[in-house]
């Protein structure tokens, strides 16, 4: 086989490939154009579909005639991935590059597939044909009739050829070979799993003799939004005049022409596009035969004070990072996925993406505009890589070859790639040079490049903020200051300091992996502290997993780095997303819908019923937004509800105001006033109705159903180890070597199929990924508690035993030292107060208390303390205080790699009732989880659906449990949130009949 081999070679990085264009679809009709069905379009011969196709494990194995119906003896659905074809493997690697470093070569071992098939087309006298490749990954070779059309490389972006001069009327044939690895490979390290093949849509275009081939549209609004400028610049091949037609979103006519030049009209009180009311005008053209129908939206994105404004007003981008990821489609998912994604971001009050790494399809760009989501849009650049090379620093590392002028054609490629297909995208707010590439001459060149052709955009990149040693950050031409994960201190310093001037953005923080992320509420609250500050973008939106069907119990298997044997791989990394790879949502993104709720309760006079309401919204009235619920909850109950008027909602957005509301006379004792916010009118993505937030203000308690009393006396017997006490109802074996009890029998029933015993483990989050090094190095998962001296005294009539202990484990020094009292009354009634302190030079516990194993008949709980959702100390923003009730496995979040979960914070009561025993705990303020599985499996199974479920319900009861924080990325966990060095823990354990 002998053909010119392009992809070893920077200096071919495209070959016979037609100039960057704007994405658009010329139609063979106006009715066409507006329906904009492209598939539909007389101008578009759609080439997806079913291929032949020839899988080869080494670029050199190809057949010598790569014509032959032998080369390509599969078939395979175009768009897709071979690798969830059944081809090759999956390999996730993030920063390291699956190939040596060594470029511009690749393996010799390059897998490669081949692509044929046949299509229908009937040649017209001066009529282009251009054949359009919207992501092929790594990069393509491209025959028609067998004669060789060109090369491209660039994943993620368009390919065109000009094929007229290839094709004939009638069957004409087209064969593509799609190489795993090329020399764009080491652009292309974005952290994923690294999939091949022809992944989104090819298509033939007929273009008239005369038509138009591209066009840029600006839309210049006055210093008071009353009036636009629009201007759309053409660039027509032929002479054709351009007659054209604005409809508002209605389709009635705003204005119309017809031009030899460019287009030009002022537009009076204009529309405005924003998030909250993505208005688009449509612009008709007509030139040659064909139509386009381009949707415009007026919009003005500008840095003013160092500030980002959107049509003049201070924005917050509420934002998540999303790759194109589904765990059967891989990375070439189509429009219904694209739909999905957006839909369920919008029902979590997310209004921003940025499209890590690279650009997506140019679909999904379109479906943004129409649903109102600000965009960064990201070119097709990583090199991650280059960190692991070993230069003598980090930064030169980092730096090899953004800094390399040889390299920079390959920047500023891969910037036009996304910049001149995406130009007149009004949900484009900001252009992104791309990711982790170090930054240098290259970068600067590639935002020298934007900044000048798009000036009506800013520009970001984020290793901009780290220029190479000796330089200054780029001054002209990079818009915003882009930080991913810098903690909040580093933020508020940022503004302190006041040196740099940017606006700030976070292009990633709030690592969500796993159990997390903890921080939500503390980044939203350092974002308004900020008017500098424009918001982020949480990593990341999905788990990247693969689907792998189900277990023989009918469990799904999702499988992650590492369990397709890979070499290099970099496990479970991937699965760090807001929503599972089904999507259905982590509770991190309920809690981030929480923190992006429309109106905020800022401040409460319950006494009074005088309520400060803030709407957070930024262009909206909230009472065209929401409607809102007020409920007054006691005791764990609703005692009243109504709806607020709406006129009290007239709140400008970001303004706050006092509202008064009717609480119902004679309320004493604790209370708390609920809020619940629903959306007020069907959107294009949601009902009416759709809840979209809640909050809170007081704070109700809950009065625990006490013990009847009993006052038959307790008798005591005292063995080396035990100490047995014997009430009329109860006999309770308590050890003193443990400092807790092995036995509770209560009536017939044995409550603790295990002694109970002192806990500090918990099975390491995600989040805990650093801080769990720590935990093992000091043997935190088997420390246990040995007591040393217990008094036992008589009270009145209760019984009172006090045991000093301390944890450890073989070859350490104890981790804790405390004093455990517990008080033992008639009625059967457990109380426990004890104090203890964590060893000041060791790692900060994971969670304090006890664990409980009781029957698994045992199994309904209820609880007040934060619910319904796993609440902990620094993650219950979806959580409210209340009186809640679930099976024990209901309450198991059930992560892909399993771990902590489902605890709930600040409870003062829980119960775990079987048919005829019950167990309850009250308290000040403890966690609680009650869980078919153990901490131990949860720490071991690298798996969900290897779990076993431990034949008992575990009960923790934790005095204090660390929060969750974000550090499986992000900064480590903020002290407050930490289990502290001195505990104080109170409870009462009192078993009961049912
Ligand atoms: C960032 C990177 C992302 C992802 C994340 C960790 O540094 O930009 O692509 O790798 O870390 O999940
Ligand atoms: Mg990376």
């Amino acid at each position: 086989m002998i053909f010119p081999q392009y992809h070893e070679d920077l200096a071919h990085l495209h070959v016979g490939t037609l100039p960057n264009r704007a994405y658009f679809i010329p139609y063979g009709s106006r009715e066409e154009a507006l329906a904009g069905s492209r598939s539909r379009s007389e101008r578009l011969t759609l080439l997806s579909g079913e291929w032949r196709f020839g899988y080869y494990d080494s670029f050199l194995d190809l057949p010598e005639v790569l014509f032959a119906p032998e080369a390509t003896p599969d078939t395979i659905p175009v768009p897709s991935v071979w690798q969830c074809q059944g081809y090759d493997a999956h390999q996730y690697t993030n920063v390291r590059f699956p190939i040596p470093f060594d470029p511009p070569y690749v393996p010799t071992e390059n897998p490669c597939g081949l692509y044929t098939r046949t299509f229908q087309w009937s040649s017209d006298a001066g009529e282009q044909a251009t054949l359009h490749f919207e992501g092929v990954d790594s990069c393509l070779y491209v025959w028609v009739n067998q004669q060789f059309v060109g090369y491209s490389q660039i994943s993620h972006s368009t390919s065109a050829f000009d094929v007229t001069a290839f094709l004939h009327s009638g069957e004409n044939s087209i064969a593509v070979l799609v190489l795993k690895w090329c020399d764009g490979t080491y652009f292309e390290d974005q952290d994923k799993f690294r999939q091949s093949g022809i992944f989104r849509d090819v298509y033939l275009l007929r273009r008239a003799a005369s038509h138009l081939d591209d066009y840029f549209v600006h839309t210049e609004l006055n210093a008071d939004f009353t009036a636009a400028d629009i201007r759309v610049d053409l660039d027509r091949c032929g002479d054709a005049p351009v007659a054209w037609q604005l409809l508002d979103a209605a389709g009635a006519e705003v204005c119309a022409g017809e031009t030899n030049e460019n287009i030009a009209f002022r537009l009076d009180r204009p529309h405005l596009w924003h998030s909250e009311a993505p208005y688009l005008y449509t612009l008709m053209m007509h030139c040659g035969g064909e139509w386009i129908a381009e949707k415009i939206g007026v919009r003005r994105v500008c840095v003013e004070n160092g500030v980002v404004k959107i049509n003049g007003v201070a924005i917050k981008f509420k934002g998540v990072n999303r790759h194109d990821s589904d765990p059967v489609k891989g990375s070439a998912v189509g429009r219904e996925e694209m739909l999905r994604d957006l839909r369920v971001m919008r029902e979590h009050n997310v209004n921003a993406i940025r499209t890590s790494h690279y650009p997506n399809a140019p679909e999904f760009l379109q479906l943004c505009d129409a649903y109102g989501f600000y965009v960064i849009d990201e070119t097709d650049m990583e090199c991650h890589g280059v960190t692991h090379i070993g230069l003598p620093t980090h930064l030169e590392s980092y730096n090899a070859l953004a800094n390399d002028p040889a390299y920079e054609a390959v920047f500023v490629d891969r910037a036009q790639h996304c910049v001149i297909r995406d130009k007149n995208r009004p949900c484009v707010v900001m252009w992104s040079m791309g990711n982790e590439s170090g930054s240098g001459c290259c970068t600067d060149a590639a935002l020298k490049w934007t900044k000048a052709y798009d000036p009506s955009r800013l520009t970001h990149y984020e290793r901009s903020s780290f220029p190479p040693e000796g330089q200054e950050i780029n001054k002209t031409d990079l818009d915003v200051y882009s930080r991913m994960y810098s903690s909040i201190e580093e933020i508020d310093r940022y503004f302190e300091e006041g040196v740099i001037g940017k606006p700030y953005v976070m292009c990633e923080y709030c690592h969500a992996m796993g159990n997390g992320p903890g921080d939500l509420e503390d980044y939203f609250q350092c974002f308004h502290r900020h008017e500098g500050h424009c918001g982020g973008f949480i990593w990341e939106w999905c788990d990247h997993a693969i689907d792998m069907g189900r277990t023989p119990d009918g469990r799904r298997k999702y499988f992650y780095g590492g369990d397709f044997g890979e070499r290099l791989h970099d496990g479970n990394f991937c699965m760090d997303g807001l929503v599972y790879p089904d999507r259905r949502p982590h509770t991190g993104l309920i809690e981030y819908k929480n923190v992006l709720r429309p109106m905020r309760v800022t401040s409460a006079d319950l006494k009074q019923g005088l309520f400060t309401l803030w709407n957070t919204l930024d262009f909206t009235c909230l009472k065209d937004a929401v409607r809102v619920v007020w409920t007054v909850r006691q005791n764990g109950q609703d005692v009243y509800t109504a709806e607020i008027p709406e006129a009290l909602l007239e709140i400008a957005p970001h303004a706050q105001r006092e509202i008064a509301l009717p609480l119902p006379e004679g309320l004493t004792g604790d209370f708390s006033v609920h809020f619940s916010e629903y959306l007020r009118m069907t959107d294009a993505l949601l009902s009416a109705g759709h809840p979209v937030g809640e909050d809170e203000a007081g704070r109700q308690e809950y009065e625990v159903p006490a013990a009847p009393e009993c006052g038959a006396a307790v008798t005591v017997r005292e063995t080396a180890r035990h100490i047995i006490l014997t009430g009329s109802d109860f006999r309770y074996v308590y050890n003193k070597t443990t400092a807790a009890f092995d036995e509770l029998v209560h009536g017939q029933c044995t409550l603790l199929t295990q002694p109970m015993h002192w806990n500090i483990w918990r099975a390491p989050t995600d989040n805990d990924r650093n801080i769990a090094r720590s935990w093992r190095d000091k043997h935190y998962h088997f420390v246990a508690a040995r007591g040393y001296t217990t008094t036992l005294t008589q009270q009145g009539c209760d019984w009172l035993l006090e045991t000093t202990f301390s944890m450890a484990t073989p070859h350490l020094p104890p981790v804790v030292r405390g004093k455990a009292c517990w008080r033992i009354k008639t009625n059967g009634e457990i109380s426990l107060t004890c104090d203890a302190a964590r060893r000041e030079q060791d790692p900060f516990l994971p969670r304090f208390g006890l664990r409980l194993f009781l029957p698994q008949t045992m199994d309904q709980v209820a609880y007040f303390g934060y619910g319904p959702r796993e609440s902990y100390i620094d993650k219950h923003r979806s959580t409210f205080r209340g009186l809640y009730c679930a099976k024990a496995s209901d309450l198991h979040e059930d992560y892909l790699k399993p771990q902590e979960n489902g605890s709930h914070y600040d409870c003062s009561f829980v119960q775990v009732a079987g048919s005829d025993a019950m167990l309850q705990v009250s308290g000040g303020s403890f966690s609680f989880s009650a869980s078919p599985y153990t901490q131990e499996e949860l720490t071991d199974k690298q798996h969900n659906f290897e779990l076993n479920k431990s034949g008992s319900t575990v009960l923790c009861v934790d005095g204090y449990h660390s929060g969750v924080g974000s550090n499986s990325c992000g900064p480590e966990l903020a002290p407050e949130y930490r289990v502290p060095k001195d505990m104080h823990f109170a409870c009462t354990i009192t078993p009961l009949h049912r």
